[in-house]
C-alpha cells in the first residue's frame, strides 16, 4: 500500500472550509484506491500570527520538507496586511522547496457556463504555467525613509536564463504530454520591460528550437488578456512570468465559470522538495464562515496532488467525480448560480467517486 505524508495548511478564510471537504474526498478515495495518507495539521495562518507574531514559526521550513506534498487552503486577513501575511507563509514556502512551476488549469466544463457568450465545453483548455520563485515575485528590494515624504518602496525584479529556461522547458514537454493542440504560448512585456522581459523572450526561443513539433507564439501581456476573452480557444499552454501567470489565471479562473474551479500546483518537477497544492483563489473574507465557498478548486487541486505523488488512477477519479458534479449542475454553490453548501458538495463528489 502507497503511504504519503502530507502537511495541511488550512490557513485562513473559506481555506479552512475548502480543505475540509478536499481531506474528505482524499480520505475516500484513499480507501478506494489503496492508499494509505496520512494528514499532519499545521495551524498556521493569520489567528497563529494574532497569537505568537508570525505566520508561522521559524522551524516551519525545517518541519515541512520531510513531507510528501503540502496541501494548503489560503491565507489572507482583513486585519493584517497582505505582504505580512503572504511574505510570511505561502511565498517563502514556495521559494524554499524551490516549486518553480505553477500549474494552473482552465478549462469549460461540461454543466458550467462561461460569461462569454457562446462558448461550449472545452471550447476554452488551457494550461497555463506559470513562473514560481523569481521575476517579479524575487525578494528582492526594500524600503528607505518610511514615513518620511520622501517614502520610497523598491521592488526589484529578477529574471535569469536559468530560471526562464527551466519552467519553459516544463511547458513545452507539457504541451508534447497533452497532445491537443501542440501549442506554447508566451506571455511578455518586453516592450517595455527592457531587461529582465527580453532575458524571458531568449529563454523561449532558444527552448522552443528544440521542439520543433511544437507551435509557438509570443505574446504581450496586454494583448493576451485581450486574447483571453475574445479567443480563448486558441490557447493550449501558456507561459508567463510570475505575476504575468498571477493575473491571467484569475481571468482563467472567471472565463472558465469561477475562480472556486480554479485548481493550482506548486511543483517543484524534479521532486527533491514537498510540492503545494491550494486553490487559485484566496481567503474571500467577503464569503468566510458562511459555508458557500466552492469546494471543488481545493477538491480538484488534490487530484493534482495524486497525480503528481504517481497516484494518477486515483487523482483521475478525483477529478471525474467533481466534473460529474458539475455536469449534473444539481449540487452547486452559489458562485456557479446553485445553492447548495461547500460541504453538501464535498459530499456530491463522495457520492459521484461510488
Ligand atoms: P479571493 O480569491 O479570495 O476572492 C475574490 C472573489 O472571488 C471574491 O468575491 C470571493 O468571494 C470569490 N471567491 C474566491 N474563491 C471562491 C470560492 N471558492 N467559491 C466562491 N467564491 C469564491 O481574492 P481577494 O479577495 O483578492 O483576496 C482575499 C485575500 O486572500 C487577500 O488577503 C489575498 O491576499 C489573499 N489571497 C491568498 C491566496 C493564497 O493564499 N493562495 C490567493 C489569493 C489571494
Ligand atoms: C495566488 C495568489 C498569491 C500570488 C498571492 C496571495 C501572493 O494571488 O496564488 O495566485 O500572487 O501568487
Ligand atoms: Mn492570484
Amino acid at each position: 500500500m502507497a503511504k504519503f505524508d502530507i502537511a495541511v495548511i488550512r490557513g485562513d478564510g473559506i481555506g479552512v472550509d475548502v480543505i475540509e471537504e478536499g481531506i474528505k474526498v482524499l480520505s475516500v478515495a484513499a480507501k478506494q484506491y489503496n492508499i494509505n495518507f496520512k494528514f499532519t495539521e499545521f495551524p498556521w495562518g493569520s489567528d497563529y500570527y494574532f497569537e505568537h507574531g508570525r505566520m508561522m514559526p521559524q522551524n516551519a521550513i525545517d518541519t515541512l520538507r520531510p513531507f510528501d506534498a503540502i496541501y494548503l487552503g489560503a491565507v489572507g486577513h482583513h486585519k493584517l496586511q497582505d505582504h505580512v501575511t503572504l511574505n510570511g507563509l505561502l511565498l517563502p514556502i514556495r521559494r524554499a522547496f524551490d516549486q518553480y512551476v505553477c500549474e494552473r488549469p482552465s478549462v469549460l466544463y461540461e454543466g458550467v457556463s462561461s460569461p462569454l457568450s457562446g462558448k461550449k465545453p472545452y471550447d476554452i483548455d488551457m494550461m497555463v504555467i506559470r513562473e514560481n520563485t523569481e521575476g517579479e515575485y524575487a525578494n528582492v528590494g526594500g524600503f528607505q525613509y518610511l514615513d518620511f515624504p520622501q517614502e520610497t518602496g523598491i521592488q526589484t525584479a529578477v529574471f535569469t536564463r536559468h530560471g526562464c529556461e527551466r519552467v519553459i522547458t516544463y511547458a513545452f514537454e507539457l504541451a508534447r504530454k497533452r497532445n491537443k493542440k501542440k501549442h506554447v504560448t508566451s506571455v511578455t512585456k518586453s516592450n517595455a520591460q527592457g531587461y529582465g522581459m527580453v532575458v524571458w523572450d531568449r529563454a523561449f526561443k532558444n527552448v522552443a528550437a528544440s521542439y520543433p513539433d511544437i507551435k509557438t507564439k509570443s505574446i504581450l501581456v496586454d494583448a493576451a488578456c485581450m486574447e483571453f476573452v475574445r479567443r480563448p480557444e486558441a490557447f493550449d499552454v501558456v507561459v508567463a512570468s510570475n505575476l504575468f501567470g498571477d493575473i491571467l489565471t484569475d481571468l482563467g479562473g472567471i472565463i472558465t465559470g469561477s475562480i472556486g474551479l480554479a485548481a493550482s500546483g506548486n511543483i517543484d518537477p524534479e521532486k527533491r522538495f514537498p510540492s503545494m497544492f491550494e486553490p487559485t483563489h484566496g481567503s474571500a473574507p467577503d464569503i468566510a464562515g458562511q459555508g458557500i465557498a466552492n469546494p471543488l478548486a481545493a477538491i480538484l487541486s488534490a487530484g493534482m496532488m495524486l497525480d503528481h505523488l504517481g497516484e494518477a488512477t486515483a487523482g483521475d477519479a478525483i477529478e471525474k467525480a467533481a466534473l460529474a458534479v458539475l455536469a449534473e449542475a444539481k449540487t452547486l454553490t452559489p458562485d456557479l448560480g446553485g445553492k447548495a453548501t461547500t460541504s453538501q458538495v464535498g459530499d456530491a463528489v463522495v457520492v459521484a467517486l461510488g
